[in-house]
């Protein structure tokens, strides 16, 4: 049996969750919604949360209870703006994971979307400092995070794709 558990601000995490879960036929939850026992008798965990600020929204609770899912397949999917790569991808692994998850749970990135004209004040407040402090660096040396984040600042922009879940569908179905 399996289990999704997901936390979205702006729903594209949610939208990604609900397309795992419909293609795997699991039980969908919103992590705020349950406790670690409620997935007691699941043995696959799939976990997916929102990026913000390189912090994975809600992998706390994962990270809290891993050692009652360590029998379990867990899986975390991270939905952020950018495209990720190599380095970028085993940073945002360093940055949540416990040296325990490290070994054991394997990472999926995805990427949502933005909406500025939408965006809660504060949120839009935080971009408006990393899109400056962006400005500020030598334009040549970006890295494709920081470029992502500039060509998008301000607008409406959705990369959600169903199609991109495939890899996390093989691994959760593979024995
Ligand atoms: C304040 C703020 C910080 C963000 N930080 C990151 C980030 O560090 N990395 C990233 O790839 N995307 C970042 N994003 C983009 C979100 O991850 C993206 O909008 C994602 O689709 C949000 O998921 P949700 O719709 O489920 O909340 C950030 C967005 C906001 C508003």
């Amino acid at each position: 049996m399996i289990a999704v558990a997901f936390k979205s601000k702006y729903g594209t995490t949610e939208k990604y969750a609900k397309w795992i879960a419909e293609e795997v036929g699991a039980d969908i939850y919103p992590v705020d919604e349950i406790k670690a026992d409620d997935l007691e008798k699941y043995d696959t965990v799939v976990y997916c949360g929102g990026l913000y600020v390189g912090g994975i929204m809600g992998l706390a609770f994962i990270k809290k209870n891993y050692w009652k899912f360590r029998k379990k397949k867990v899986i975390v999917v991270a939905v952020g703006s950018t495209l990720k790569k190599g380095d970028a991808i085993a940073e945002i692994k360093n940055k949540n994971f416990s040296e325990a998850m490290k070994t054991g749970v394997k990472l999926f990135i995805l990427r949502g979307g933005l909406n500025y004209p939408q965006m809660h004040i504060f949120d839009r407040f935080l971009m408006f400092l990393l899109v400056t402090s962006i400005k500020f660096k030598k334009q040549s040396n970006l890295d494709d995070d920081s470029k992502g984040i500039l060509a998008t600042y301000g607008k409406v922009v959705d990369f959600t794709n169903k199609k991109t879940i495939a890899p996390i569908v093989h691994a959760i179905t593979k024995v």
